[in-house]
């Protein structure tokens, strides 16, 4: 957008509809970029950083679209004019470790005073948080929620034209914002959002309570966003939401997971699909149909457990048990015999006894995961299972957590170590950081792989002969055809 065209759109009120609403905020922030511009000398820097999950990512993308859109350059946390923190609380850790940077970035504003300090997503929406950080947090001059993400551009605007304090986090999630700016981290390949918030209420989770109820997009909608990727370059996608597998609930014209997963799948230039999560209680057959029918389904498949004991499972209110859990893999395994496995583990649930544990380590043993993240419960406020009466102790939950984790990695470096020697197809993605004159590829089943390569490779799918396991990556050449 020109100048001129930027004072055409500023002339009048600001739209009340969405998104010209936010088109008209965020030519606003060009002019406050220019202002800035004629005092400093320079264009104002932005940063947006992302603590958390791929939906978390996928949002940052957006902000940071809209920063660049509003004249911001894109820089990082120490030089930046106004600094975004993505946040999440999933575990108390997460929460932490953003209450750390906040006291980095006092010191920051110390020397730039006209700094912006953003804090944004899941923890700025927990209960209490935002007056926390009201009370104790000058640093911090803008708080909005997960319920009006959409609406950053209007935000800013707000504390850079008034010098005001904004912290904005009630709002309704039903908003389902198309058409914002959109930065993406990678040309080649992108998040896809097809559905926003949890309906599942696990007891131990805290997500649907800071995201709201599960509300999906449009099948129309994710079909023109996956489109236009492609035809900007876009290879591989991945679709995004907390529970993928009720894709549909609440959509005029009924649709499941598998079909959205099969149209994606028909659109031309893309050659990846992927997906997460799957939550097991509503993996269907309809589902590993459809992924064993499309070559372009990635052979991935994160199917978190949680627990392998079915009292905790229904503890946990997860809606399936143990046996159904591996008679679940056993499907998924006979439909699809080359899929890689991952999962999510919490360690320490309330009420988690040795005998509970033991049913977990059985089933690590018996699925063979590709891949796990193991998590010590985190007592989350506000969720059902932070009053359980009979909370573990850290002293009796490290150690197993250390055994579950040692039994991963073991499993797991199994698995990679009797890949070596196949060729399989990565698609490169990056320099290699560590090593001069290599990049790094990711396997379909989601293994990272380095090997000799020229940074011209970045984007294309190449085979590439796996000759060393170390663990949870591979060494490789590229294969000839
Ligand atoms: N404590 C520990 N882990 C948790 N997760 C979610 N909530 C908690 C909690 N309170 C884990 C689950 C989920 C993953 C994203 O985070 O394993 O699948
Ligand atoms: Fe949390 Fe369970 Fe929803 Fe996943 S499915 S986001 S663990 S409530």
């Amino acid at each position: 957008m020109t100048f001129q065209g930027d004072d055409y759109l500023l002339a009048g009120e600001a739209p009340v509809k969405e998104p010209a609403r936010q088109a008209y905020y965020i030519a606003k922030l060009r002019r406050h970029a220019r202002a800035f511009e004629e005092e400093h000398g320079r264009k104002p820097f932005g940063c947006v950083r992302t603590f958390g999950c791929q939906m978390n990512a996928r949002d940052s993308e957006k902000f940071a679209g809209i920063l660049r859109e509003g004249g911001f350059i894109l820089t990082e946390e120490a030089e930046a004019d106004v600094v975004l923190m993505n946040t999440c609380t999933v575990r108390e850790n997460a929460a932490n470790r953003v209450f750390g940077r906040l006291g980095q970035l006092t010191g920051l504003k110390k020397k730039r005073p006209w700094m912006v300090v953003g804090i944004c997503g899941c923890l700025a929406q927990e209960d209490g948080i935002a007056d926390e950080i009201r009370t104790h947090y000058r640093v911090v001059n803008l708080v909005f929620g997960t319920h009006n993400l959409y609406k950053f551009a209007e935000y800013l605007d707000k504390c850079l034209s008034e010098h005001a304090r904004v912290i904005e986090i009630e709002g309704d999630s039903k908003t389902i914002m198309e058409e914002l700016p959109n930065e993406r981290k990678y040309r080649f390949k992108a998040g896809v959002n097809i559905m926003f918030g949890c309906d599942n209420f696990c007891t131990y989770c805290i997500v649907p309570h800071v995201r709201g109820r599960e509300k999906s997009r449009r099948p129309e909608d994710i079909l023109d966003e996956v489109r236009r990727l492609a035809a900007d370059g876009v290879t591989e996608v991945m679709l995004l939401g907390q529970n993928v597998n009720s894709y549909g609930k609440g959509l005029e014209e009924p649709i499941t997971f598998a079909q959205l997963l099969r149209q994606v799948c028909e659109v031309e230039g893309i050659r990846r699909v992927r997906f997460m999560t799957s939550h097991p209680k509503d993996l269907s057959d309809e589902l590993i149909q459809a992924m064993a029918e499309c070559p372009k389904v990635c052979r991935q498949l994160h199917l978190p457990l949680q627990s392998g004991s079915s009292s905790l499972l229904k503890r946990m209110n997860r809606h399936y048990t143990k046996e159904s859990y591996l008679a679940l893999v056993e499907r998924i395994r006979a439909a699809i015999p080359d899929i890689s496995l991952s999962t999510d583990i919490i360690v320490g649930f309330p009420g988690e006894t040795e005998e509970d544990f033991e049913e977990t380590m059985d089933v690590v043993r018996r699925v063979r995961y590709d891949s796990a993240f193991t998590f010590l419960y985190s007592r989350r406020s506000g969720t059902p299972a932070a009053d359980f009466p009979d909370q573990v102790s850290k002293e009796a939950a490290q150690p197993r957590f250390d055994r579950l984790l040692a039994l991963v990695q073991e499993i797991a470096a199994e698995k990679n170590a009797a890949r070596v020697g196949t060729v399989e197809e990565a698609l490169v993605e990056e320099a290699d950081a560590e090593r001069e004159g290599y990049v790094t590829g990711r396997l379909s089943g989601n293994t990272m792989v380095h090997f000799p390569g020229d940074p011209a490779m970045i984007g294309t799918i190449v085979p590439v002969h796996l000759t060393e396991s170390k663990g949870f990556y591979y060494m490789g050449e590229v294969a000839s055809c």
